[in-house]
């Protein structure tokens, strides 16, 4: 008879595996049944994790000229800096310089590292600002994997700051004064706050934050002493001609006059959602602050951007006349899918957050959930009930308000509207009326 030997893993593996957020376990449920038309056409219909194929035609052609007329060298099958090659740096700083913070001066390679993804470069950051116990202070709604990036390795904390809705102007507001008073409260509380992670253009929200709200930002933490980090991975998603983003490197050149060296703002930013290269795992840090430069460097081996993939995207992100066209034409057709998602949306009397950038759309279910819940009001636990039998018996993931730290006005939802197309939507849309319909 054979007797089952156990070989134990770490408490830290067990924590790994045991404590799981609410989204983390919903997304391995969504990846175990996904709808697939003839494979699994029972499966979880999924229009809620922030992609966008809508440029992939064109990158993909693109990418196929780099391959074609940069054949692979025997210098890439080596090592280069983990942290970016010099050859890539430089053209990540000329297009950073050029394309997202829109400055005149020519931005120092040495003040970028690249790593696989911008999700690495905030929890590697986060990590180098914060010993364990130590707080990060983000506005609610926030992206729901900033639980996972902050608290997960290190032990970091998360403290939400809640941004109040506006319903006359339809919009989550940033009130310097809740972020005081937050900030005050977790000091009394003996919590040790390092940062502010701030997301501009935001998830989920889809706005952008203005250059006074920016400079504003820059300002208090550099009064109370914390490191605002700002992550501007949609930077160059920016579909509503009439908005205007300003990167908080832009504000950090225009005043360079004051002679301020803005040590304790750093700019994130990815090629995954503007390119379209989510799989390419490709994130960017700017900061002129040498200690946490000389950090990242220090634990680069880790995590750095495989060096065949930096001399494929060196090539690209040096031609500058496809990006300029690259883009306006991503933001052509993001205007496009937007209307055609907010078009059903209307059609089934869906309340959301005009989106002026990204990919993502913030929806209001609360009229759907007080229906299926038969109350005149909801809490944050009838959202989550609604989430998880929209999950279990309409079979659409539709992520909710509690993974997005939105504790402070039940019954929103996020949708992505570039990951599928837009007969998608309907298709998902028409799943869950279906559903809310029924009984
Ligand atoms: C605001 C924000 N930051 C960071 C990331 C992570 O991006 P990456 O794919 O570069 O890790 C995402 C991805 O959804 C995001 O929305």
């Amino acid at each position: 008879m054979s007797t089952v030997v156990d070989f134990p893993l770490s408490n830290r593996a067990t924590r790994y595996i045991e404590q799981l957020s609410g989204y983390e376990k919903a997304i391995k449920r969504v990846n175990q049944d996904a709808f697939h038309e003839q494979i699994n056409p029972d499966g979880i219909v999924n229009i809620g994790v922030a992609e966008n194929i809508l440029m992939c035609d064109v990158m993909t052609q693109k990418m196929k000229e780099i391959y074609d007329q940069h054949p692979i060298q025997a210098e890439d099958l080596n090592y280069t800096d983990f942290s970016g090659s010099i050859h890539f740096k430089t053209a990540v700083a000329d297009m950073m310089g050029k394309f997202v913070f829109k400055v005149e001066e020519k931005l120092n390679p040495q003040h970028f590292v690249t790593f696989n993804g911008a999700g690495t470069i905030i929890e590697q950051s986060v990590c180098m600002f914060c010993d364990p116990g130590d707080a990060v202070l983000i506005p609610a709604p926030m992206y729901l994997a900033f639980e996972r990036d902050i608290i997960k390795r290190f032990g970091c904390v998360l403290i939400p700051v809640f941004m109040p809705y506006d319903k006359s102007s339809n919009i989550f507001v940033l009130d310097m004064d809740i972020v005081e008073e937050t900030l005050n409260k977790a000091r009394s509380d003996g919590i040790r706050v390092k940062c502010f992670l701030l997301t501009t253009p935001s998830n989920p929200l889809g706005d952008i934050h203005t250059e006074e709200e920016i400079k504003n930002l820059i300002d208090f933490c550099a009064k109370e002493q914390l490191h605002l980090i700002s992550d501007e991975v949609y930077a160059l998603s920016i579909f509503d001609k009439n908005q205007k983003f300003t990167s908080a490197a832009q504000i950090v050149f225009k005043d360079k006059e004051l002679n301020l060296d803005y040590k304790h703002v750093h700019i994130i930013y990815s090629l995954s959602k503007d390119f379209s290269l989510n799989g390419f795992r490709v994130g960017i840090l700017y900061s002129r602050n040498e200690k946490l430069i000389a950090s990242m460097r220090s634990i680069s081996p880790f995590q750095s951007v495989s060096r065949h993939t930096q001399a494929l995207l060196t090539h690209l992100l040096s031609d500058h006349t496809f990006i300029e066209d690259y883009v306006s034409e991503n933001e052509r057709r993001l205007a496009t899918a937007y209307k055609n998602v907010t078009d059903i949306l209307n059609s089934y009397n869906i309340n959301y957050v005009n989106a002026k950038a990204g990919v993502l759309l913030w929806i209001d279910l609360s009229e759907q959930i007080k229906k299926k819940m038969k109350k005149q009001v909801i809490t944050g636990e009838d959202e989550v009930k609604f989430f998880e039998l929209m999950l279990n018996d309409a079979k659409v993931y539709i992520p909710c308000g509690d993974f997005f730290k939105c504790h402070h006005e039940p019954g929103w939802f996020r949708i992505c509207f570039t990951a599928r197309k837009s007969e998608f939507m309907q298709f998902a849309f028409e799943k869950v009326f279906k559903w809310l319909s029924s009984e």
